[in-house]
């Protein structure tokens, strides 16, 4: 720092000096001034304060009377009082003092000057005559002291600073300068900080009334900030020094910047909170933030700590998707200060939910995957952080890694070798991290694969001589089969039917319309299907065979009885390949009460009335005749005793029926209820006796019908077909034709086939005489069918029923 007088040219104005009044201390009479003695005594007084200049009016000899005392000023009388004269008029006093001079006599005799005034300065001398004592004299020396003006600073640009200099930019340089006008003597000049001086500048006596005192600061650190400095100009003792304060307003740049940390990443959809800390800054600094080069808006208003030295500013954002591995940034500015910009930033580390993108294998043409192809599939996961499972799903079913299978299942791959058309359908792969689980869209995996019939066993059709028999071919392909090829095969050879006499549904079906005019147009017709993967290998067979009259209805049974109403039902029998229709006659004795016909084998008869026993006769017919009956006797319920009624009729409608599935309900309760508790039991081994004897009592109970098959636990009502089931007539029955495969019913309605075999030797043909346990019994038939159809052989059928109460019975061979 450098501080130096310099004389000013510089023209201020007259500044006029206002000082209060002003207490002179100190100045007490000098009691060691003798009256003798010349030597004049030093006074002070301020311009425009007072002067006490005292005068021992004492008389040495008490006795002794004060006459007269006379002030001279540089030897001139100015000032008189006479002793002698009471009042006012005692007192003289010259013009010149203007009235501001008065004699005290206590309590200490002084003349007192009001209103100092430069000329006031001068030698004075106090003149004290006694009437017998000699007279004595005082001199004093009155020093006017003129006060300094209140100092003044001024900045580099000369402009007066009031309270507050600046604002300047940190790291620059300050001067300023404390000017002092006047002052006599020249005032001392001294610039403070605090309570310590910085820099002084001593009184120089010279021409020039003013006096400068500069300050300088080379660099304004941050220390500088909102520093105050204090001038100070001083020129006696008796009054405390001038004074001015100047506060140094300084701009700072920020400090640092920082992004707090977060402990957790962030997740891509969330919403999250991010705050930036600017330090340092004066003003306080302002913070943006940025993404790449797009500034982000941000809601919060920034806080601003109590020292003002910290500024913090929260983003509320939710990042995106896109956002993963760009730059966040916070950046903190000063308002005013260009290039003073301090940046912190972040790359994004984002953790989202697996992006899953599931590709056929680039390799494969997805519209030409035949079965028997390797097919493999690529699952692109992008994750963060990376995925710790990944699944597959084929139509909504989580697959596993199976290499037996030919499927092989990664965590980017999935394989599936030699694919199999249950292969097709809808693939999606799964991958999982912490966020959660991403599905990609699913691909579609299409296997193409020759036709294949959807009935595998050859269909029975009949057709009458010149009537039309429409034939149904419909197979499982894919794609769709568009070319269908029929043939058929008779004593004449394989023919191939003309294109004409079938059609071909965009559905992939092919109907056949034909119509056999003589004996010789039966036989076997087959068809085959060709679409893009080749021509079905293994046919769809039919058996023509000529029209016949239907068989009759069987396993008929009431689903519903009432005092008036009955439903009914029965299983239809072959219909002999024609369009049949289907009779239930309702007999009381010999009056016929009802007679209904209808398409599929199920009736509703009403207004049967209440009560009664009936018989009821039950036929099919198509155009070749009627078939054999098949009869049940039902009692509709009484309308007094509904409720009991209708269950002494089923009962004895169905008792065996009826008898038996309680009985076989009551059985398999006992054995689940067995089950249960062995289950819940096996940890206890001391009450498992009971229930295995239960077991044992109730095997017994179905062991009576002296069947050499043991029942089934879970279904003792049935008696599975099985190699080991030798039937007691067997040896009774003519050596079997060879299988033929079995027996089915093509979808055609027209068509139907289900062929029953037919026990005609079973079936009474009066009403009058029903076994009504027939529809219970599976008979064999003899196969009419054997004798126009050469290849045509029967499998045995074994259909039974078993109830602990028909013990003894039903067991037929077919
Ligand atoms: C009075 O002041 C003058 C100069 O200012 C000095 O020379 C003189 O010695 C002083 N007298 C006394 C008694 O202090
Ligand atoms: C502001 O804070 C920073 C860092 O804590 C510190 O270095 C600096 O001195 C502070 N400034 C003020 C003026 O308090
Ligand atoms: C036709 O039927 C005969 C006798 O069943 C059989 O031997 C022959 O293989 C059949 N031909 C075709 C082409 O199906
Ligand atoms: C039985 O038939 C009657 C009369 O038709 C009817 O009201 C009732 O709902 C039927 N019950 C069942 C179980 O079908
Ligand atoms: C029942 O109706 C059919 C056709 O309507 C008829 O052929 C048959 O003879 C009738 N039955 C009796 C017993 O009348
Ligand atoms: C028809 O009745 C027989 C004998 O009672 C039985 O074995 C068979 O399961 C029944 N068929 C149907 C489809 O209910």
């Amino acid at each position: 720092m450098e501080c130096s007088l310099r004389s000013s040219t510089r023209v201020l104005s007259l500044w006029t000096l206002i000082i209060g009044s002003f207490n002179i201390a100190g100045l007490r009479p000098g009691s060691s001034v003798g009256a003798e003695s010349l030597d004049a005594v030093n006074l002070s007084a301020v311009s425009g304060g007072d002067a006490t200049l005292p005068c021992d009016t004492r008389s040495p000899q008490p006795p002794d009377a004060l006459l007269l005392v006379v002030w001279y000023k540089n030897d001139v009388p100015i000032y008189s009082y006479d002793g002698r004269v009471k009042g006012p008029s005692a007192h003289w006093a010259d013009a010149s003092l203007a009235g501001r001079a008065r004699w005290h006599a206590t309590p200490h005799s002084a003349l007192r000057i009001r209103d100092v005034v430069p000329t006031d300065r001068a030698l004075y001398r106090c003149r004290v005559d006694f009437k017998v004592s000699p007279t004595r004299n005082y001199k004093f020396v009155l020093h006017v002291i003129e006060l300094p003006e209140k100092p003044k600073i001024f900045d580099e640009s000369d402009k007066e600073v009031m309270g507050v200099a600046g604002p300047y930019i940190e790291d620059t340089s300050l001067k300023l300068t404390c000017v002092v006008s006047g002052g006599k003597p020249m005032p001392r000049l001294r610039w403070w900080r605090d309570d310590k001086v910085i820099s002084k500048l001593d009184p120089v006596e010279d021409e020039t009334r003013l006096s400068l005192l500069e300050l300088r600061i080379p660099k304004l650190q941050r220390e500088y900030f909102e520093a105050v400095y204090t001038c100070t100009a001083d020129n006696t003792a008796l009054v405390p020094p001038l004074r001015v304060n100047v506060q140094i307003q300084l701009y700072l740049r920020p400090l640092l910047v920082e992004i707090l940390a977060r402990e957790q990443p962030l997740s891509v959809g969330q919403e999250t909170e991010m705050a930036c800390r600017a330090v340092g800054a004066r003003p306080t600094a302002i913070i943006t933030w940025w993404l790449d080069d797009k500034q982000m808006a941000v809601t919060d208003p920034q806080k601003i700590s109590e020292d003002r030295n910290e500024t913090i500013s929260i983003l509320r954002w939710t990042p995106r998707m896109e956002h993963d591995g760009r730059v966040l940034m916070c950046k903190a500015t000063h308002a005013k200060l260009d290039h003073t910009t301090l940046e912190a930033s972040m790359t994004l580390n984002l953790h989202y939910i697996p992006i899953v993108e599931l590709q056929l294998g680039s390799k494969l043409n997805p519209n030409d995957i035949e079965e028997g192809d390797d097919v493999y599939f690529d699952c692109v996961v992008r994750a963060n952080p990376p995925a710790y499972k990944v699944v597959w799903e084929h139509n909504g079913q989580v697959m596993t890694h199976n290499q037996r299978a030919g499927v092989i299942a990664g965590s980017a791959h999935l394989a599936l070798q030699g694919v199999s058309r249950e292969q097709a359908g809808k693939y999606i792969c799964i991958a999982s991290n912490v966020e959660g689980d991403g599905r990609s869209s699913a691909v579609i995996l299409q296997v193409i694969y020759k036709p294949v019939c959807k009935n595998k066993m050859t269909a029975i059709v009949g057709a009458a001589i010149n009537e039309a028999a429409r034939v149904a071919c419909e197979v499982d392909a894919f794609p769709v089969p568009k070319n269908f090829q029929w043939t058929l095969n008779n004593t004449m050879g394989t023919v191939e039917l003309d294109s004409a006499k079938y059609t071909v549904e965009k559905s992939g079906r092919s109907i056949l319309t034909y119509t056999p005019s003589t004996d010789v147009d039966y036989g076997s017709l087959a068809c085959r299907a060709t679409n893009m993967a080749g021509q079905q290998i293994e046919p769809c067979r039919y058996t023509l065979l000529p029209a016949v009259k239907p068989d009759p209805p069987t396993n008929c049974s009431t689903l519903n009885l009432t005092d008036d109403s009955a439903e009914l039902r029965c299983l239809a029998g072959y219909d002999g390949g024609l369009q049949t229709t289907y009779f239930v006659e309702a007999w009381e004795l010999d009056t016929l009460i009802a007679n209904v016909s209808t398409i599929m084998p199920v009736w509703k008869l009403q207004g049967l009335g209440s009560g009664k026993e009936l018989t009821l006769v039950f036929y099919a017919n198509n155009a070749r005749g009627r078939s054999e009956i098949t009869t049940l006797r039902v009692h509709t319920l009484s309308r007094l005793a509904l409720h009991t009624e209708a269950q002494n009729n089923v009962g004895r409608i169905d008792a065996s029926w009826a008898l038996g599935i309680i009985a076989g309900a009551v059985g398999t309760l006992a054995a689940v209820a067995i089950i249960a508790l062995l289950a819940r039991k096996r940890h206890r081994p001391l009450q498992y006796e009971a229930p295995t004897q239960t077991v044992k009592a109730y095997k017994g109970m179905h062991s009576s019908n002296h069947s050499p098959i043991q029942p089934d636990d879970k279904n003792p009502d049935v008696v599975p077909l099985g190699k080991d089931f030798n039937c007691t007539r067997d040896s009774e029955r003519p050596p079997e034709p060879p299988p033929y495969g079995a027996v089915v019913s093509p979808p055609v309605g027209a068509s139907r086939s289900v062929h029953s075999l037919h026990d005609r030797s079973h079936t009474p043909h009066t009403p009058n005489t029903p076994v009504s346990d027939a529809q219970s019994i599976g008979t064999l038939a003899e196969d009419r069918r054997s004798v126009t159809s050469g290849t045509l052989s029967r499998r045995r059928e074994v259909v039974t029923t078993r109830t602990p109460l028909l013990a003894n019975a039903r067991e037929s061979c077919v």
